[in-house]
Formats: structure tokens, C-alpha cells, sequence
């Protein structure tokens, strides 16, 4: 197509603070200058029993901000616990919110935000049926996790725990103003979240890159979050005292999170997120498994784009014509993930995938608002071969 037929319009809003302890020393800051009056904290319980949350808590108190914390979010947040959220800022008349977390956390505090300004239930507002008005209250973001990118996007993901599925909140205006990327946040994240959350970052960059909205910044943003995730990820998941691998990875996935947010996700997302919705499986570690089945897929689509992540895997494969460096990228993700002990199949589960189960994950995929963004069109036989090869055979 090229660049001449290709307009594109950048939203870069956040105002990032990177840095090993930044949020000790410029949260309180941060929060005074909006002049509100009490902070309502999202996060979950796991981060409060470590300790993670003191490190918010502590310099708010010093600073003599008063604030309140909700703990109350579990994985994969449903709607339903979003209005619990709402019900109790507004019995605590807060009127800023600091999240704390991974994903889940700050996909919560995003959607809370919109239920607490907006009338009636928040799925109202899902997947444009209703609009997200510029009238939030002051958003602060602090990811813990590194992998979810959700700090610096325009989309809260929630389940519809009725009907088993997940649903979208996007508007530029639920991104947060005031991000903290504090690599320090994420060094008691536990071996298997460091392997999903970071294998999800990965995933997050390399379906930016090739998303059919990419462009030349997002381009850039994308293919250096690679390299920093395939450089560091091993580093971090083999080391947690590592801090330089985690400061790297930390910063990939806020700027993978940015490179998807300005251009697009795809089919593993499609694929991961019904995943997720129906049988409980981490986003990240949903996105892992269904990543090489996907680049399988998609590879026609693009094989330049896909030759460049698989240079960047294997140097060598400069030497190589285009097709051939593209055809090698399964099998180098392959490895790079088996390093990271991520199993390349759901069978773990122990669930007996019929046919109606599979029937019924490739039609949630199917309308799956990141399946638009994918280079290549999927129709729902490709959606039921690709679950095949990552669902264990049913054994009716
Ligand atoms: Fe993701």
C-alpha cells in the first residue's frame, strides 16, 4: 500500500515518569498539583499483602493526602465488580484515583472511572454504544507487571461474566494523564508472572508491527520493545535481582502498551481473550501459548515485516532471502518461549475441548475487536484450525 496512501493521526497524551524509585519521590508531588480532595487507590489484595502498595501509600500519607483503598479486584475483572468499585468512590467522595497493578488492576480502575462519571452500567459504554465524555476524574497509572501496556492505552478490557465474554471500553479520554514506570514495583513479581506478563509484552510488540493501522512511529516504538523483551526477558525470569533486565522489560511493556494503543492488536488477542473469559487462563500466558500458531497464520500477510522480528532473533538470517527469514520466526519464538517454560498447549487445563467448546471460542473470536487490526483475514474455519493446534484433542 505504502506510505503515500496511508494517512495516520498520533495521540501521545501521558505524561511518563520512568525512572528505579520514581514513585517515592514524585507521586505525592504528582497528586497535589490537581488539588483534589481524596485519592481513591485501586489495587489488589496480593500487592497489598507484599508491600508493593505501601510504597503509594507511604508518600501520600507523608504529603498529608488523605486516600482510600480498594483492593478489591480480582483477574479478569467482571462488570459487575467494576459497579461494587464505583458504589464505594462514591461513598468515600473521592474524586482522583491512583492504580496500582497489572492488567487487571488498571483495566478495573479505568472502567470504575467511567461508571463513576457516566449513568447507568458501564457495559453500556463498551464497544462504542454509548460515548466516553472528556469528564473522568485525574488518572494516575502505576504498573507492576511486565506486561500490560493498559497504562498508556485507550481501552479498559472487562468480562460480561453473564455471557462469558470480554468486552471493550475505548476512548482516548480513559487514558491515564500521569504514568510511573518504577522498575523497583516489579521485583517481588513471582517467576511465572515475570514468564506470562513479559511473553505478553512480546506479543503486545510484535502484533503493533504488524497490525494493519502500523506506521512508521509506531513502527519504531514496536521493534525496540522486541529487542528490549528478547534481550532482558530471559535475563529477568533467570535472575529476579537482575535490575537492569527488569528496568528494560518494565520499559518494553509500557512501550509495547503505547506501540498497540497508537496502531492495533491482532488474532492472538482474538484468540486469548475468549480464553481468558470462559476458562480463567492468564492474558498473558493465553497470548504465549496461541502466539506461534498465529505467525503461522498471519506470515503470508506480511513476510517482510515478519523477517525483520526474526533477524532481530537471529542475526544471521541477514543472509537469508525474505521468505526464508520469516519462515524461521515460528520456530525462534518457539524456543525463545519454551525458555521461559511456557507450555505450547491448554492442555494443562484438563478440560474436555468438544466441538460445540471450540464452536463457541472461535465465534467470541470472531468478534473480537482486535481480529480488525490482524494482517491477515481469519474466517471461522482458520479461527477453529488454529484453536486445534493449542487445545488438546476432546476425548469424546
Ligand atoms: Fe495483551
Amino acid at each position: 500500500m505504502g506510505l503515500q496512501n496511508q494517512p495516520f493521526n498520533l495521540g501521545i497524551q501521558a505524561d511518563l515518569k520512568f525512572g528505579l524509585n520514581i514513585v517515592q519521590q514524585e507521586l505525592a508531588n504528582s497528586v497535589k498539583q490537581v488539588n483534589g480532595k481524596k485519592v481513591f487507590i485501586v489495587t489488589d489484595k496480593g500487592l497489598i499483602d507484599s508491600g508493593v502498595v505501601d510504597n503509594v501509600t507511604n508518600p501520600l500519607a507523608e504529603a498529608g493526602i488523605d486516600y482510600y483503598v480498594f483492593s478489591d479486584v480480582q483477574p479478569n475483572p467482571t462488570a459487575d465488580s467494576v459497579m461494587a468499585g464505583v458504589e464505594m468512590y462514591e461513598k468515600e467522595a473521592a474524586d482522583m484515583i491512583v492504580m496500582i497493578g497489572g492488567g487487571s488492576a488498571i483495566d478495573f480502575a479505568k472502567a470504575l472511572a467511567v461508571g463513576a462519571t457516566h449513568s447507568g452500567f458501564v457495559l453500556d459504554y463498551t464497544a462504542g454504544r454509548k460515548p466516553i465524555e472528556d469528564k473522568l476524574p485525574p488518572l494516575f497509572a502505576i504498573p507492576t507487571t511486565i506486561g500490560t501496556g493498559s497504562e498508556v492505552t485507550r481501552v479498559s478490557v472487562i468480562t460480561d461474566a453473564e455471557a462469558g465474554r470480554k468486552l471493550v471500553l475505548v476512548s482516548p479520554n480513559i487514558i491515564p494523564k500521569t504514568v510511573f514506570v518504577d522498575p523497583t514495583l516489579t521485583l517481588g513479581l513471582p517467576r511465572q508472572h515475570v514468564a506470562a506478563t513479559g511473553s505478553d509484552t512480546l506479543v503486545h510488540a510484535i502484533e503493533a508491527y504488524v497490525s494493519l493501522p502500523a506506521n512508521p512511529f509506531t513502527d519504531g516504538i514496536a521493534l525496540q520493545a522486541i529487542r528490549m523483551v528478547m534481550d532482558h526477558l530471559p535475563q529477568t525470569y533467570a535472575h529476579a535481582a537482575n535490575v537492569e533486565a527488569r528496568a528494560q522489560v518494565h520499559l518494553a511493556s509500557t512501550l509495547a502498551g503505547m506501540a498497540f494503543s497508537l496502531s492495533g492488536l491482532g488474532l492472538v488477542h482474538s484468540l486469548s481473550h475468549p480464553m481468558s473469559a470462559r476458562y480463567g487462563v492468564p492474558h498473558g500466558l493465553a497470548n504465549a501459548i496461541i502466539l506461534p500458531s498465529i505467525l503461522d497464520h498471519n506470515l503470508p500477510a506480511n513476510p517482510k515485516k515478519y523477517a525483520d522480528v526474526a533477524r532481530m532473533f537471529d542475526p544471521k538470517l541477514v543472509l537469508e532471502s525474505e521468505s526464508k527469514a520469516a519462515g524461521s520466526l515460528m520456530p525462534l519464538v518457539r524456543d525463545f518461549l519454551s525458555s521461559l517454560d511456557i507450555p505450547e498447549s491448554f492442555s494443562y487445563l484438563g478440560v474436555d475441548f468438544t466441538e460445540d467448546k471450540v464452536e463457541q471460542l472461535a465465534e467470541d473470536a470472531m468478534n473480537d475487536t482486535t481480529a480488525l487490526t490482524n494482517p491477515r483475514k481469519a474466517v471461522k474455519d482458520d479461527i477453529i484450525k488454529i484453536y486445534n493446534k493449542v487445545l488438546p484433542e476432546s476425548i469424546s
